[in-house]
């Protein structure tokens, strides 16, 4: 990262662009307005509730850093479905109707733009308010256009977007992610390699948009981003929000390992009703989500250092579509752990969340600090903003961290030396070990 001499000022209004605009959007768009009314506090932000040790002393988050103000910010998205934002929550039913009426009006102002649809990469929905246009190109054009109509007509000075659409099928990156001329080859041939997320992301590099990565999709996570991003200046997070279960997950996995314990199987299992759910019910859009999901254990337990704790662990992670509970997910875990003299344990975590509730405070602070790093002169991959993520983005030559409380350290260590004071240690140096 580098290290700017001066952070530009938060000045003017900060567009907030968000493709898919469902339960999550709708939830934090909603959430944002109720605050800025005083009827209702951001819980779970850290940017408008945390605070941090800045000059020797403890400093509210919000107040010592240059960052936009909830009354700065101007939301804007695309799906494809034509529902306004207010549709969208009492559809998605997380917050109550009664909650919403006073900013009913402003919701049903917010209107997605028509959406870049290719279906195959979302095989449980069938959209009917999308773009039109021979090639995939043509897509990022038309994307593209729509920022810039966007800025103009909302007098915004500038714009973040953060991903929170559907759950795309997975794909693995291939060589047309692997550099930018490949990657504008592949837009012209309609290269199936090539998703909607992608071509989201790839029109908001290529207007000076940084882009955060809510799901599991490759969206950014590939060279050809990465070569487009620091060519166009611009900042990048993902992916996939860490909200529930993995939360516990990288707060758990590190404590056992702390003290030494063995595990054997960790078994995870997830029942929630919501759009996300119905989605991630087509196997390969689960695909997408296991892997995500999967990948934390390996990388905190790290068998290779203990395989007699851990070399032998079964890790199983399952989602189930379960309507009745709508956007209320339970998830489940169950740890056969073992201690001293081999003799075995039980911990089960019973965690009745909301998921929507959980993931709408990381919207908001990912579109805040990413505008802040932005401004700040920060190109590329921004792996200080981890700890919102189950599956963190870093530079190549980089393992990701995903222990909770090394990442929240991460995030502040870097803020501080952002804002030129001294970091407790050199920005992506820190460790518990
Ligand atoms: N809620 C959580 O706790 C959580 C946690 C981690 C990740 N996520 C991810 O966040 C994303 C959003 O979750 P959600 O619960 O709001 O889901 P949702 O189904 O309610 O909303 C997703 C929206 O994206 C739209 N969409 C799909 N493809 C699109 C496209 N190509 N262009 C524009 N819009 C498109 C859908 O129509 C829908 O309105 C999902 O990918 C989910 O996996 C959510």
């Amino acid at each position: 990262m580098k290290r700017p001499d001066a952070i530009r000022p938060p000045e003017g209004k900060l567009a907030v662009l968000l493709p898919g605009m469902g339960a999550v959007s709708s939830t934090f768009i909603a959430g944002v307005l109720l605050a800025r009314k005083g009827l209702g506090l951001p819980v779970g932000s850290l940017t408008q509730m945390g605070s941090m040790r800045a000059g020797g002393k403890q400093v509210r988050m919000n107040e010592y850093l240059p960052l936009a103000r909830m009354d700065q910010l101007v939301f804007g998205g695309w799906d494809i479905f034509p529902d306004s934002v207010y549709d969208a929550a009492i559809h998605a039913k997380v917050l109550e109707a009664s909650q919403l009426e006073p900013v009913r009006e402003e919701l049903e102002a917010i209107r997605p733009m028509k959406g870049v649809f290719y279906p195959q990469y979302v095989k449980r929905l069938h959209g009917t308010h999308v773009k039109e246009g021979a090639t995939k190109a043509d897509m990022v054009e038309q994307v593209r256009a729509d920022i810039r109509t966007f800025l103009r007509d909302n007098r915004c000075s500038r714009a973040v977007a953060v991903w929170c659409g559907s759950t795309e099928t997975y794909v693995a990156a291939d060589q047309v992610h692997s550099s930018r001329r490949a990657f504008e080859a592949g837009l012209q041939k309609n290269d199936p390699a090539i998703t909607n997320s992608q071509i989201y992301a790839w029109a908001c590099l290529q207007e000076g948009v940084p882009f955060a990565n809510g799901s599991p999709n490759l969206a950014v996570d590939f060279p050809a981003a990465a070569e487009l991003a620091r060519l166009h200046e611009v900042a990048l997070a993902g992916k996939d929000f860490k909200t529930g279960q993995t939360l516990m997950k990288t707060v758990i996995g590190p404590a056992l390992k702390a003290r030494m314990l063995g595990v054997r199987g960790w078994f995870s299992t997830n029942i929630l009703g919501n759009r996300d759910g119905e989605v991630l019910d087509d196997p390969e859009s689960f695909r997408s989500k296991e892997l995500t999901k999967r990948g934390v254990l390996d990388e905190i337990l790290d068998a290779s250092a203990n395989p007699e704790l851990y070399g032998e662990i079964f890790h199983k992670v399952r989602i189930e579509y379960y309507p009745p509970r709508g956007d209320a997910k339970e998830g489940w875990d169950n740890i056969d752990l073992f201690g001293w003299m081999g003799y075995p344990m039980q911990m089960k975590i019973d965690f009745l969340c909301r998921d929507s509730i959980l993931a709408a405070p990381i919207v908001l602070d990912l579109a805040l600090l990413l505008d802040l790093a932005q401004r700040g002169g920060c190109i590329g991959t921004q792996d200080w903003l981890s700890f919102y993520f189950k599956s963190p983005m870093t530079d190549p030559g980089r393992s990701p961290e995903h222990d909770l409380f090394v990442q929240n350290m991460k995030l502040k260590n870097t803020l501080r030396a952002l804002m030129g004071e001294k970091p407790s240690c050199p920005p992506g140096a820190e460790s518990y070990d």
